[in-house]
């Protein structure tokens, strides 16, 4: 690192079950590339619920909790590392805000998702929002052999 530098961060950005259906991996990751991150894993994978259940463990008891479960269940996803400066709030610059009605345009959210009148809103991605939260999604989804 040089004096200049902050040093890099990392995230675990998740392309949800409906981006996967919807054919819209690689656009997501064009823009996570465009925007000048690092890809560093990638992979394709169907979560099981208890991976599910440590990712998400902040959410359980509340109403959304069950059909969140079933949503991210309901087929493959795909699990990648970003890295770079500032990543974490980046990526969810990119991403836009969690409902997709109200995300801006330009955002993927914003751009790409819509209300769909599910029980739990569908809107493509899942991005770390803290340090603490990446390193551990990471330690979740990119466990060290
Ligand atoms: P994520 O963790 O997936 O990146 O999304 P987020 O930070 O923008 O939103 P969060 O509050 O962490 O919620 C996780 C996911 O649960 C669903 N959700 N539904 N009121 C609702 O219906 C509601 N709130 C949250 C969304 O799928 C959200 O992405
Ligand atoms: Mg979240």
């Amino acid at each position: 690192m040089t004096s200049t530098s902050t040093g890099s961060e990392r995230t675990l950005i998740l392309v949800k079950p409906d981006g996967v259906r919807r054919a819209l991996v690689g656009e997501i990751i064009a823009r996570v590339e465009a925007k000048g991150y690092v890809i560093s894993e990638l992979k394709m994978m169907s979560a099981d619920r208890s991976t599910l259940e440590a990712h998400y463990a902040e959410h359980k008891g509340k109403p959304f909790y069950e059909p969140l479960m079933e949503f991210m269940l309901s087929g493959p996803m795909v699990a990648m590392i970003a890295e770079g400066n500032r990543v974490i709030e980046g990526f969810r610059s990119l991403a836009g805000v969690t409902d997709p009605t109200l995300a801006a345009p330009g955002t993927i959210r914003g751009d790409l998702a819509r209300d769909q009148g599910t029980k739990v809103v569908q809107n493509l991605v899942h991005g770390s929002d803290s340090v603490e939260s990446a390193e551990r999604e990471i330690s979740i989804f990119f466990p060290k052999k």
